[in-house]
């Protein structure tokens, strides 16, 4: 049976935890996925219970800013700069940071193999007492089957994991709705973000005087690649059904042009009024913000529902604001009509 731990049941979930269980922690981006980072068993759980390839490493969350200088290593002058000026702008926060890692003092299947780890200070409160009370830093990956949406919801988690794991520290939805910005400090040829996020190019460099951030040449590559961010070679989110990303302005047209078939539409407010009939719809709100925090609900809700032959999601375009949103669609599409 999977317990839901109430805010008044930390202590709880923080035995169980520290006994080697797994137990999912709500954050600000989407639900993790809690294993204590030393205990090798319970991180290889934490891949078995995910169905999650082995050669793609866990984020590890921490309740301090300063406790990333105990589990990394080696850092030059510039490495140390860079990471306070970091996270003193945006930890706690979405942006979880690549660095060597020193040796020992994870358990070896957290970083799948690589000499470097990505850490991060998730900001919900209720998670930070949860690590605090653990007394040592967890392993988070999204709490979702691999090749489902994360999880924004509680009864996400419970939908992929029910009766699989220990526990789930109830909250609201999660404020932001997709993952947290990876940015790479430990490569020589500079600073790469390789996989976006909230936290953009333009913040990040505005906060490093004049250090150079890069996306990657491409966000994904081919399976037999050696990727930069190993996750980024898995193809992710892939409800059932064919999802076609849809602008706002083509929408009625593309619609139009499916009418044999049974369509789940999500759009935003504004966007959906005044469409031709559809199956079923679903609104993403009014704004970048909220169809941002909905869209992964948005893509469960479609592939759990019955008779449903095609998913258009809204496609929105807002500059570097939007690269977290369209990332993730991205890779639910087959098909951008933009
Ligand atoms: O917002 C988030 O980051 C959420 C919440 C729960 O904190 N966690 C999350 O974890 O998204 P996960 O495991 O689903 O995604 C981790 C990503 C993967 O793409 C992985 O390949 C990359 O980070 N990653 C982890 N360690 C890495 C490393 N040492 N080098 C390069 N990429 C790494
Ligand atoms: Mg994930």
């Amino acid at each position: 049976m999977t317990e839901i731990y109430q805010s008044d049941r930390i202590d709880e979930a923080a035995q169980q935890l520290r006994d080697g269980q797994l137990v999912a922690f709500p954050t600000e981006t989407v639900f993790g996925l809690g294993a204590i980072a030393n205990n090798d068993q319970a991180v290889q759980s934490v891949y078995q219970v995910k169905g999650r390839p082995s050669d793609n490493p866990l984020i590890v969350h921490l309740a301090h800013k300063e406790d990333l200088f105990a589990y990394v290593r080696d850092l030059t002058p510039d490495q140390v700069s860079w990471v306070k000026k970091l996270q003193e702008a945006f930890w706690p926060g979405p942006l979880t940071l690549i660095l060597p890692v020193k040796e020992g003092v994870f358990a070896p299947t957290v970083t799948g193999g690589l000499d470097t780890v990505g850490l991060r200070m998730p900001d919900h409160p209720l998670t930070l007492e949860l690590i605090e009370a653990v007394g040592f830093p967890l392993v988070g990956p999204s709490a979702n089957l691999s090749g489902k949406p994360s999880p924004t919801k509680l009864d996400h988690v419970r939908h992929d994991f029910d009766g699989k794991i220990a526990g789930i520290l109830a909250s609201q939805p999660t404020r932001i709705g997709v993952e947290s910005t990876v940015l790479d400090l430990s490569d020589p040829r500079g600073l790469f973000i390789l996989r976006p996020g909230q936290i953009g190019k333009a913040q990040i460099e505005g906060v490093l005087d004049g250090v150079k951030v890069s996306y990657p040449d491409q966000l994904t590559v081919a399976a037999d690649d050696q990727p930069k961010a190993p996750g980024m070679k898995y193809r992710h989110y892939s409800p059932h059904e064919t999802v076609y990303a849809v602008a706002a302005e083509r929408m009625a047209e593309v619609i139009q042009a499916n009418t044999d078939k049974a369509i789940f539409c999500a759009g935003q407010e504004a966007s959906l009024a005044g469409l031709p009939p559809v199956a079923q719809t679903y609104s993403l709100g009014p704004s970048l913000e909220t169809a941002t925090q909905r869209l992964f609900d948005a893509l469960r809700k479609a592939d759990d529902s019955q008779d449903i032959d095609l998913i258009l999601v809204e496609w929105i375009d807002a500059g570097e604001a939007s690269a977290g949103y369209q990332n993730r669609l991205l890779k639910a599409s087959s098909q951008v009509f933009a």
